[in-house]
């Protein structure tokens, strides 16, 4: 059983819209709170005490992606079990899939259609990188950003989960993969 595998590092991953966040919640709650839930979004935003959109506006993006890559490090070191919801694009960056795994971590990968994504994302105010263009439209956006990244996504995943299914399902589908 998953508790089995002591301490558990889970990390999520997957496109925006994949439903990371509110998939490792629910897990949680099946699980009666055994694992820690931790955001990586929120931790960089509560540290930094700004939004995502003012940290890429003010700061620029890389700058963006460093602090993910030394939160995450830091939230593996922990010898707890916990769930960690990473951005939609943490795990894409040079070096961190092995990082990961030398700390613990399995990567899990939320496998999103494009059609649900689009459906799932109410706002865009929050997520930089859909903003609307001059150039290009977010379902365009959506298209060719999903497209750039499936493969290294799926290259990454220990294990994927088909996350087109409710957030029950996918809960669901995660801890049985442990079983
Ligand atoms: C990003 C995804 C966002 C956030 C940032 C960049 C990405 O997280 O980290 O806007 O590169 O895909 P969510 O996937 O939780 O929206």
């Amino acid at each position: 059983f998953l508790l089995k595998q002591n301490p558990l590092k889970i990390v999520l991953t997957g496109f925006m819209g994949a439903g990371k966040t509110t998939t490792a919640e629910r897990l949680s709650l099946l699980l009666e709170g055994e694992l820690d839930v931790l955001d990586l979004d929120l931790v960089i935003t509560e540290k930094e005490d700004r939004t995502i959109s003012e940290i890429f506006s003010e700061s620029g993006e890389a700058y963006f992606r460093n602090l993910e890559k030394e939160f995450l490090s830091t939230l593996l070191d922990q010898p707890k079990s916990m769930i960690i919801s990473a951005g939609g694009g943490t795990i894409l960056q040079d070096n961190i899939v092995e990082l990961i795994h030398e700390k613990g971590g399995l990567i899990v990968l939320l496998d999103v259609e494009e059609e649900t994504v689009l459906s799932r994302i109410a706002s865009t105010s929050s997520r930089p990188l859909l903003a609307v263009s001059d150039v290009e439209n977010t379902q365009d956006k959506v298209h060719r950003l999903l497209n750039e990244r499936n493969p290294a996504y799926h290259m990454a995943a220990d294990l994927v989960i088909d996350a087109n299914q409710d957030v029950e399902l996918r809960a669901k589908a995660l801890l049985q993969a442990f079983e």
